[in-house]
């Protein structure tokens, strides 16, 4: 069987891009509002998500239930400005990242996709 994204990609570089991506959130005026004072939980959460979504283990439904990611984001106002933010964080994040090309396009494509479905404004 062929190894799942996560597998390719690793855990370790799954942290290393979501603490980088945070830091780019963290000096973002636009979403920096949107997110709580404290990141430390909601990077462990974006880290067990992302585990579990690219195929490695299940700890975030486990801790959190189904994921339903539409749905918890309704709570914020989402629209286009707001989706280009995030993935310019996550663009910049992807650059840095020392894992292969292919891998890189492979989750770029996922993630773009998972950005524009969270639009909801
Ligand atoms: C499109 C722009 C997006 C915005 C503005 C946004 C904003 C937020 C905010 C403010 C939070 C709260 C942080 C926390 O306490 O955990 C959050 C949580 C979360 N976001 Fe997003 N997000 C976006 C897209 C995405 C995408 C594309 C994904 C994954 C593919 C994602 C995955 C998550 C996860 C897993 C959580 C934690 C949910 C939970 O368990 O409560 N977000 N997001």
């Amino acid at each position: 069987m062929s190894k799942s994204l996560f597998e390719r990609i690793g855990e370790e570089n799954i942290y290393q891009l979501v603490d980088d991506f945070y830091a780019g959130v963290e000096q973002d005026e636009l979403l920096r509002k949107l997110y709580p004072e404290d990141l430390l939980p909601a990077k462990n959460r974006l880290k067990l998500f992302l585990i579990q979504s690219l195929g490695g283990r299940r700890t975030y439904t486990d801790e959190r239930g189904q994921p339903m990611l539409r749905r918890r984001h309704f709570q914020w106002k989402i629209g286009e400005k707001e989706a280009e933010h995030w993935l310019k964080n996550m663009q910049t994040a992807l650059e840095k990242a020392t894992f292969a090309e292919q891998e890189k396009k492979e989750f770029w494509s996922y993630i773009y996709n998972a950005a524009l479905h969270m639009i909801n404004q």
